[in-house]
């Protein structure tokens, strides 16, 4: 297993951000009609700037880990910065190459902060 999958794995067993917050400045769920697998997020913006973000979600490893990776990214991030992340960066993000059926897995979590912003 190369060192990227272990953190895809880890991701996956103990995501970071998981859970909801309080009183977010916006919320919202999306699904891969596919698999029905599901990603609800959350977010409070302060300054333009990213101060909280959570997800909760379940569904596969890829769906779930590229959401607690991505939240992790995306705090402290103007609303910017996160409008320019497309597939390419999610690519890198995992550092593993995704087929066609398991990109759409890790593009769940980029859709749903794209929602958000
Ligand atoms: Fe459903 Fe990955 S198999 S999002």
């Amino acid at each position: 297993m190369s060192i990227y999958q272990e953190i895809i794995l880890e991701h996956y067993k103990n995501p970071h951000n998981f859970g909801t917050i309080k009183d977010p400045t916006k919320k919202t769920s999306v699904s891969n009609p596919l698999c029905g697998d599901e990603i609800e997020m959350e977010i409070v913006f302060k300054k333009n700037k990213v101060s909280e973000i959570m997800f909760k979600g379940q569904g596969c490893a890829i769906s779930q880990a590229s959401a607690s990776i991505l939240t992790d990214f995306a705090s402290g991030k103007s609303k910017d910065d996160l409008k320019k992340l497309d597939k390419n960066f999610m690519t890198k993000l995992l550092g593993i190459e995704l087929g066609p059926n398991r990109i759409k897995c890790a593009l769940l979590p980029l859709e749903a902060l794209h929602k958000l912003i």
